[in-house]
């Protein structure tokens, strides 16, 4: 048998995170940078991690592969990882490598690695890495479209996406800001929140929820306007629910002077993180940032690209 190589996108949420918990609808996309795994025969299933991780991450990344290898059947496959996106800033690493990983092993034990078999073997990662995620990350990651998704009402389960296509071409930059804060914590304490004042947090994810539903719409209309004020109110919602903190709204702020359509906070928010603005030419605004020492790049999400 000879190695094997796989890749797992990041993901980047145009609207409805955190609300998608809840079981509103949420639209994301893949980034075209993402993990990489590459497995080489061996005795027996193992993951062999980079000493620079700490003994919690690794102990963390140990216990979620060998779910997913027993989900597999073990098959006798070395895997190494070689991630390309900056890790836990919200862009979806962990589903990331979730799905490269899946892949990977199902490939290992001689099965096909359609979108739905690699996205049920990283759903079993994704459970150790999140506690109750909604499924969004590692299903964007593995079905690699533009997705409204939905999860099921049964939280044990994965969630449906529906694809989203897009006629005009989908850009965004993504730019990082502040200091991470992770993203069980952020889903934990909003938790505690919407349950003390449950009507009030309510309201505010459906709204969440509908403007997910009109920004699909946005896109499948072309009007990518539309599509940015969706954001540009998302964020106000995210702020509202206690999720933004001073660097990334001043990240937005940025990205808005710097001609966004509009720009959100993506991922789970907190103390710092990930940013999406949507551009119509992303690349003036990377090279300026860029300049100012704000680590970003772009990604087109969906739509005809340039040949
Ligand atoms: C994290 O990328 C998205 C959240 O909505 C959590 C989840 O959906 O599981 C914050």
């Amino acid at each position: 048998q000879s190695s094997l190589s796989t890749f797992g996108a990041g993901k980047v949420i145009l609207l409805g995170e955190h609300s998608v918990v809840y079981g509103h609808p949420a639209l994301a996309g893949p980034l075209s940078q993402g993990v990489k795994a590459r497995g080489v025969p061996s005795k027996k299933c193992q993951l062999s991690l980079p000493s620079t991780l700490s003994r919690g991450q690794r102990a963390l990344l140990t216990l979620a592969f060998a779910r997913a290898a027993k989900l597999v059947g073990e098959p006798p496959v070395k895997v190494s990882l070689d991630p390309e996106l900056p890790l836990s800033v919200g862009l979806g690493s962990s589903a990331a490598l979730s799905v490269a990983c899946a892949r990977l092993l199902l490939l290992a034990a001689g099965k096909e690695a359609t979108p739905r078999e690699a996205a049920r073997v990283a759903w079993e990662m994704e459970q150790e890495f999140h506690g109750t995620p909604s499924g969004v990350d590692h299903t964007t990651s593995a079905e690699e479209r533009l997705l409204l998704y939905r999860r099921t009402p049964n939280a044990a389960a994965v969630g449906r996406g529906r694809t989203v296509e897009s006629p005009r071409p989908l850009k965004v930059v993504v730019a990082l800001a502040g200091e991470r804060s992770p993203t069980k914590k952020t889903v934990a304490a909003l938790r505690e929140r919407q349950a003390r004042w449950p009507e009030r947090y309510r309201r505010l994810f459906t709204e969440m929820g509908r403007l997910a539903s009109e920004g699909a719409k946005a896109v499948e209309a072309g009007d990518l306007e539309a599509l940015g004020d969706a954001m540009n109110v998302n964020q106000g919602l995210l702020a509202a629910l206690g999720l933004s903190s001073p660097p990334l709204e001043e990240m937005v702020y940025r990205l808005r002077g710097l001609g966004a359509l509009g720009a959100k906070l993506t991922g789970a928010g907190g103390d710092g993180g990930a940013v999406v603005g949507l551009f119509l030419e992303p690349e003036a605004a990377v090279v300026q940032l860029t300049r100012l020492g704000v680590r970003c790049f772009s990604s087109q999400l969906a739509g005809p690209r340039a040949p």
